[in-house]
């Protein structure tokens, strides 16, 4: 049995935002005529949690088409069977554990800074998901993956603040991940010349939610807000990441083996909570759903 109307269980996660849904299978969710309902929940919760799934990567790429396009990642060298799957994992395509210095590893390291999946495309993406293949011991510090709901983010934000950050944008840059750690290879020129820097606004105007805003911006796409002097501009950007790691609008997921979460990339951050990657290894399997918009401002008309 498979329907998301009579037999899966919903449950909140943390009251805040997020559901849990279990007792349903997503590898058969183009069977059954369950799209509208899980999108609905997905409007109004931001993070769907589905518990004990068993995916192949074609089930996986099959269910997210089911919600839009396949986004590409930029950089071939991420990618095991398909430019569109993502291995977010410490450990080799032939299942070797990789030493926490070593280049896959790194790039796990960029997704420990709140960030939101792929900021630095003009239309960045609408939703991703993550199915968990090998995960941490339950004795084992962090690993978990975080998310903040980026509306109650700008809600909380002093009238003052907001004015001030009313009108101006942020540049996001996908090469600003070898800024933060050089070691990383340099991308070549096709790759640069795919994802060239683009400029958001920070308020984020959500035409399909009656214009209600939050906040977009990112901390491993750029580490300063335009518009104003350098200094003032990198201190703008750190205060708005301490709002972001202060918010009390967090979730925390702590992964088990067969969970897929799916997180809406328009109004959330997300990061990863380092671990100790030398001694645990950590598999996930992420695919993203294209965006279909640009980001709109205040004054976008
Ligand atoms: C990602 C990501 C977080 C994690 O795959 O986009 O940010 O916990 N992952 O690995
Ligand atoms: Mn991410």
């Amino acid at each position: 049995m498979n329907n998301i109307n009579k037999n899966a269980l919903i449950g909140d996660l943390n009251g805040a935002f997020g559901v849990s849904i279990d007792k349903y299978d997503v590898s058969r969710a183009g069977v059954r005529d369950d799209i509208p309902r899980l999108k609905q929940l997905f409007d109004q919760h931001h993070v769907l949690v589905f518990k004990n799934q068993n995916l192949s990567e074609k089930q996986q790429i099959e269910f997210t088409k089911l919600w839009g396009s396949l986004e590409n990642f930029p950089e071939a060298d991420k990618t095991k069977d398909s430019v569109t799957t993502y291995h977010v994992a410490n450990v080799s395509a032939a299942g070797d554990h990789l030493s926490e210095n070593h280049t896959q590893s790194v790039f796990q390291k960029v997704n420990q800074l709140w960030h939101t999946d792929s900021s630095y495309r003009f239309i960045p993406s609408f939703a991703s998901l993550l199915y968990a293949i090998e995960v941490l011991p339950n004795h084992a510090l962090g690993g978990e993956t975080e998310f903040v709901d980026m509306f109650s983010v700008y809600k909380n934000l002093s009238d003052e603040k907001k004015a001030a950050v009313e009108s101006l944008h942020m540049v996001h840059y996908y090469e600003y991940g070898r800024r933060i750690f050089p070691q990383l290879p340099a991308i070549n020129s096709f790759e640069r010349e795919n994802v060239p820097p683009v400029s958001h606004p920070l308020v984020r105007v959500h035409q399909n939610r009656k214009g209600s805003r939050s906040l977009f911006f990112t901390e491993n796409a750029g580490g300063e807000v335009s518009g104003m002097d350098h200094s003032s501009g990198k201190s703008l950007h750190a205060e708005l990441v301490a709002a972001v790691s202060g918010s009390h609008y967090k979730l925390k997921h702590r992964w088990s083996k067969g969970d897929l979460v799916m997180w809406d990339n328009r109004c959330l951050v997300h990061r990863a909570v380092p671990y100790d990657m030398n001694n645990y290894r950590r598999v996930l399997r992420r695919t993203t759903v294209a965006g279909k918009e640009p980001v709109r401002g205040p004054f976008s008309s």
